[in-house]
């Protein structure tokens, strides 16, 4: 596989490799230690980002290889005008895989046409966020032992969530997968992708304005944050940022095998109170998130252990 741009490009099976490898690395992490000696990744992140670029970077590391990279577009050459292209078309001479970050939909796939090595999106804007997926797949296998006849609740922005836009593409390929969406009239799920990962293959889904409507048939509930960065207006995001709020009261009704996940970061969709409710995943889906990379940046470097 050349790159990563959006979770698709992953075939079921191959996603069930990767699962298969990060259990072996969870297990056994000393086996693979020295995977990636004398290997380099560059995580070019435009964005800000705590999980995602440090998980890489240290997925890479605990594969015995090396990192270079920048966390703000604002210390890369693109601050004095240089193109993205330009800028991934020099890091491809120096790294062996590059991981990038954007905020404008469809700049990796720019990116990747220039770039002479392999490129993993790591975020795209509103648009998608396949390895944050692989991470939510992780942990969703981890929690349930399965990855079908789940029902699974989409709470927040899920108009500008890059994060269950991919996961509704990845999820929508299993058996017996409902898709229950939350979110207020103004971040409704986008139409596009309903039509064409859900209606097309008659996967149901229905949208709901409560978590309470919701609540007591999911078997994950994954929140998400208002994308503060992706509103034209403050006033629109002042009003949604706090439409939920996940607090033990709202969890009396649900499941007693419910996984709460979030991608994090959160700002106050969560109270710090479910923490240490032991459906809470979020940390643990942190944590998968270093170990999934480890799994592929050994496939796309064609890395065998
Ligand atoms: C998400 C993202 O960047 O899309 N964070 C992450 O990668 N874990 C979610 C978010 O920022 O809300």
């Amino acid at each position: 596989m050349k790159n990563l741009m959006n979770i698709t490009d992953l075939t079921v099976e191959e996603i069930d490799e990767l699962i298969a490898v990060a259990e072996d690395i969870i297990a056994n992490p000393e086996k693979y230690q020295d995977a990636c000696r004398h290997k380099l990744l560059a995580t070019l992140f435009f964005e800000p980002s705590t999980r995602t670029r440090l998980s890489f970077e240290s997925a890479m590391h605990r594969l015995g290889g090396a990192v270079v990279g920048f966390s703000e577009a604002g210390s890369s050459s693109s601050a004095k005008g240089e193109s993205l292209s330009d800028t991934v078309q020099t890091v491809g001479c120096y790294a062996d895989i590059i991981a990038m970050r954007h905020p404008k939909e469809g700049a990796p796939v720019v990116a990747a046409r220039r770039a002479g090595v392999p490129i993993i999106n790591a975020g795209d804007g509103a648009h998608n966020h396949p390895t944050q997926t692989l991470t939510d797949l992780l942990t969703i296998w981890r929690a349930k032992k399965r990855l079908n006849n789940l029902t699974i609740g989409l709470c927040g922005d899920l108009k500008f969530g890059r994060t269950v836009h991919s996961l509704v593409g990845a999820m929508a390929r299993y058996s017996g997968i409902k898709f229950v969406f939350i979110a207020p009239e103004e971040l409704k799920f986008p139409r596009y992708i309903i039509e064409d990962e859900l209606e097309s293959r008659g996967i149901p889904y229905k949208e709901v304005t409560t978590m309470e409507e919701a609540m007591p048939e999911l078997d994950i509930l994954y929140m998400t944050r208002v994308q503060k960065e992706r509103f034209f207006n403050e006033a629109d995001y002042i009003r949604l940022k706090d439409t939920y709020i996940l607090t033990p009261d709202k969890l009396i009704p649900a499941k007693k095998d419910l996984a709460i996940m979030h991608p994090l970061p959160r700002v106050n969709e969560i109270s710090v109170a479910v923490d240490d409710d032991p459906r809470a995943m979020y940390f643990p889906q942190a944590k998968n998130g270093m170990f999934i990379r480890m799994a592929l940046i050994l496939k796309m470097l064609e890395v065998t252990v």
